[in-house]
């Protein structure tokens, strides 16, 4: 007798009934560039249909996203001056934090995110302080504390760590207790990896190291046991949920992570995973939004629970359609 897998693959009903893995806009967080300046909508050249949009339009795109029933977005802030020790990060009126209490003021329930890191804020583009060339891991510990706090204070639901410092989650989360933002959640980027995929973000928030790389503290590509070890420290730290990044080279981790740790589990498909299904399907030579939802399921289907995703939009789109 011959068995016949292909009876449960013979209609889009059958399909539809054994189908194990469903994506829903509620699995996305939305990333957004916001930059300084009035009334700016400039395109990112190395992601086709992401722009770097000013404050005070930040809630057209929020409107967009929210319409569409994503519930979260992560925002990354481009400010107007940086520095050394990337000052504006704390800035209380920075970028970021108006553009948090701006989205909280008008959609109370949109999920807000916020990326916690000094490589959008110095001038050499590295993600702390630099001493004696070499990034100082404790001294860059109080400015992430500090920037956590204004978003907190400005009206984040979630602060999201993205340098790889050690000790960090537990630093934010005594620094947010300590001024009574019990409340204020950590998604830990726990497993970071030094990635060739973040090319075009780089190119979007004008971030890139001015010498060395971010090897030091970012994870080897190479390195899987490392990777639960990461994910291990910052549940004990305190996270209350984790990610993995980016996403695509990296579903075996994500399968790892998830099976290692209870938390709910983020990973994120980052600019440059974007950037090559824009690329290649300019060029005709793949289907793009066929492309796009094959890697977003793969994403879930390898473990993950929330996927950062510059797809979000037009994914959403198609799965409300
Ligand atoms: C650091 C940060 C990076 C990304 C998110 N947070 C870049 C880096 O570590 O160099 C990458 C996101 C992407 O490529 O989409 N603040």
């Amino acid at each position: 007798m011959i068995i016949r897998p292909r009876r449960l693959r013979r209609t889009s009903g059958i399909r539809d009934m054994v189908r194990e893995t469903i994506l829903t806009p509620k699995d996305f967080i939305a990333p957004l560039y916001i930059k300084y300046g009035k009334d700016r909508k400039d395109p990112i050249p190395s992601m086709p249909g992401q722009y770097q949009v000013s404050v005070d339009i930040v809630n057209k795109e929020i409107e967009e996203i929210w319409s569409l029933g994503i519930p979260a977005v992560i925002l990354f802030g481009i400010p107007e001056t940086k520095d050394p020790v990337g000052s504006s990060s704390c800035d209380n009126d920075g970028v970021i934090q108006q553009a948090i209490s701006d989205i909280k003021e008008r959609f109370p329930d949109m999920v807000v995110v916020t990326d916690v890191c000094l490589c959008e804020y110095t001038d050499h583009g590295h993600c702390g302080i630099i001493k004696n060339g070499h990034v100082d891991n404790d001294a860059t510990l109080e400015v992430l504390s500090r920037q956590a706090l204004t978003h907190a204070r400005a009206g984040a639901d979630i602060v999201a760590p993205s340098d790889m410092m050690d000790g960090r989650v537990a630093a934010i989360r005594k620094e947010l207790d300590i001024n009574q933002f019990h409340e204020t959640g950590i998604l830990s980027y726990a497993v970071k990896y030094a990635s060739g995929f973040y090319g075009p973000f780089r190119d979007a928030v004008d971030s890139a190291p001015q010498f060395g790389d971010r090897s030091e503290h970012q994870m080897d590509p190479a390195n899987a046991r490392e990777a639960l070890k990461e994910a291990k420290l910052d549940v004990e730290e305190g996270a209350d949920m984790i990610m993995v990044k980016p996403a695509l080279p990296y579903l075996d981790i994500v399968r790892r992570v998830r099976e290692q740790c209870n938390l709910p589990l983020a990973a994120y498909n980052v600019s440059g995973e974007y950037a090559m299904v824009k690329a290649a399907a300019e060029k005709g030579w793949i289907d793009g939004p066929r492309v796009m939802m094959e890697m977003l399921v793969s994403i879930k289907r390898a473990g993950a629970d929330l996927i950062l995703t510059y797809f979000a939009r037009e994914a959403a789109a198609l799965l409300n359609s």
